[in-house]
């Protein structure tokens, strides 16, 4: 089948009745006078030509074969087309390109660096970007005023759908902005991109929805909710903290919220909508949800299935100890309609977003409310700047270190950091975060304030980032700026649910690329250019020395 030809020959039509409409080629035929093999194929480990399931290490193992199957080279095409129209657009706002180093130092975006020894300087280690922010900052400093690049970016971290090692940021950056510049900006292009690159693609929002961060979490237990659906929570703690029922009565005494996750139709028999689930059924359904939101700390998921008329009963363990009237109070509250179940979850504020979270993208699946066509963007603004690092005893940026807080939060630096918002803004789309940005400190004291608020020392802040805090005294534009994750945006486009099949040539879940084995043992010799010996590896199943 995969055999390359050369043919010589005269194209025709083909005989009437004989058009293939399968086929791109499918109205003509060469008749030809000589074949030449140019190069002969074995029989390939699976079939190009056709979309059947095949196993994905045997894919990657093959790459260079399933790029060639037409879906892949619809992905690569796809790519090209919106980082050539993301390029062109920005360019036709006066941004230029500009490469900078893979070969650099730590560049810390909350994952572990790769490290790259150095045989010039013994002993001394290169870090790989896990984004070029410090760098595009320096470009501001050095008066490029917008700033962009296609840029490879280095994270070790553990992989993910949406993660890969290595991946391929559009990196932006801008002299004299504020938040709302930027936004809009990013907004128009946004658009832009998708009436051009994806026309069949319908937006849920536009202009684009707009949430804070604590309105984001309250609602949909995530910095990132999928938003092409609404099963949103809803606070009840004012009526459910009044029934009988002992835990919501302690919980709401104790500030602990009560929410309810309103699952439309969940109480109604798939095969048969004009039934009810059986009380088995029911009850099976409901330990699986239980479970699942178990795996994140809560307690348990207490319910009403309601009935499919007014004669019915609300089916429950809790239905019990609520009156007539908070029953029909949660019902006008929450809008349960016939068929409904309605779902509370009660527990630390953290611990109910994170189970609201996971019933949501469940709920969503059994129900089948994502539409794969649409795209629901969306921003998420007012970030806190940092989350509390209870192992560490510290403050984590939820950003990264170079973010400005909102000015009206810096003298909240000194006194109740926690309660400090940054400027920072995301950029979400059916689920995944695409972008982050914000705008940047650009000023010395500031800056160096950040350092001992994250647990680091001032000589270490120096050794790591003295040549940006140098820079900061030599007149710096306010600036801020923005990074897309073009792996995630073509994903979306492709309507499909892992980056790697976007990508070109991706590595596994753990980390390999198994057409090429990397990585791969090193030579001695190079170890010893490098003053490098390994230490004794670890057992199988013991982990890897700290
Ligand atoms: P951030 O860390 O949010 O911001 O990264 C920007 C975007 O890059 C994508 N992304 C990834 N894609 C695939 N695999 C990964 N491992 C991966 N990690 C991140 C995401 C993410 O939204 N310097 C800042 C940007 C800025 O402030 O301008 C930064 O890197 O889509």
């Amino acid at each position: 089948m995969e055999y390359v030809l050369q043919v010589h020959g005269v194209v025709r039509r083909r005989p009437e009745g004989t058009d293939n409409p399968e086929m791109s080629t499918g109205t003509i035929d060469v008749v030809a006078d000589r074949v030449e093999i140019l190069n002969a194929s074995k029989v390939p480990p699976f079939l190009i030509n056709r979309d059947e399931n095949i196993d994905e290490l045997r894919r990657m193992q093959y790459r260079y074969l399933d790029l060639r199957r037409p879906n892949m080279q619809q992905n690569m095409i796809l790519r090209h087309r919106t980082v050539k129209f993301l390029r062109d657009f920005l360019d036709g706002q006066g941004f230029i390109e500009i490469e900078t180093p893979i070969l650099f130092k730590t560049t810390p975006e909350g994952a572990r660096d790769f490290l790259v020894p150095s045989r010039l300087q013994p002993g001394k280690f290169y870090a790989l970007p896990q984004s070029p922010q410090q760098l595009k900052q320096l470009l501001m400093v050095a008066g490029y005023e917008k700033y962009f690049q296609v840029a490879r970016c280095f994270r070790d971290e553990d992989l993910r759908g949406d993660r890969q090692p290595e991946f391929t940021q559009l990196d932006m950056e801008l002299s004299f902005v504020e938040r709302e510049d930027v936004m809009r900006l990013m907004e128009a292009m946004v658009l832009a991109l998708c009436e051009n690159v994806v026309p069949h693609m319908p937006l849920k929002y536009k202009p684009l929805r707009r949430l804070t961060y604590t309105e984001a979490m309250e609602a949909y237990g995530s910095d990132k909710p999928d938003l092409r659906y609404d099963l949103e929570a809803v606070d009840v703690t004012d009526i459910a903290g009044r029934s009988a029922f002992p835990i919501f009565q302690q919980n709401a005494e104790a500030g602990k919220p009560i929410k309810v996750v309103r699952a439309p139709g969940l109480h109604v028999r798939r095969d048969d909508p004009a039934q009810i689930l059986s009380g088995e059924g029911l009850k099976r359904q409901m330990k699986e949800l239980e479970d699942l939101v178990r795996t994140v700390g809560a307690k348990g998921l207490a319910y009403m299935a309601l009935p499919l008329d007014e004669t019915g009963e609300v089916k429950g363990p809790i239905g019990k100890y609520f009156t007539v009237e908070q029953k029909l109070a949660l019902f006008e509250r929450t809008g349960a309609q016939p068929g409904d179940i309605l779902m509370f979850l009660s527990d630390k504020r953290e611990t109910v977003w994170a189970a609201v979270d996971k019933l949501r993208r469940s709920l969503a699946e059994t129900l089948n409310l994502a539409d794969p066509n649409q795209l629901a963007f969306a921003w998420i603004i007012d970030f806190p700047m940092f989350y509390w690092d209870e192992e560490n005893q510290r403050w984590d940026p939820s950003q990264h270190m170079f973010t400005m807080p909102m000015p009206e939060d810096i003298p909240l630096l000194d006194t109740d950091p926690g309660k400090a918002r940054g400027s920072q803004y995301d950029l979400i789309c059916n689920g995944y975060e695409i972008g982050g940005g914000s705008i940047r400190i650009h000023d010395r004291s500031l800056q160096e304030k950040m350092f001992p608020l994250i647990g680091q020392s001032m000589e270490h802040a120096r050794e790591q980032f003295g040549h940006m805090l140098e820079a900061f005294e030599y007149g710096v534009p306010p600036h801020g700026g923005m990074a897309w994750g073009v792996d995630r945006l073509v994903m979306l486009f492709a309507q499909v649910d892992n980056i790697r099949e976007v990508t070109a040539f991706p590595k596994t879940q753990s980390g390999l690329d198994v057409m090429a084995h990397a990585p791969s043992a090193a030579e001695p010799g190079q170890l010893e250019e490098l003053y490098i010996r390994l230490a004794p590896l670890p057992e199988k199943g013991e982990t890897a020395a700290p």
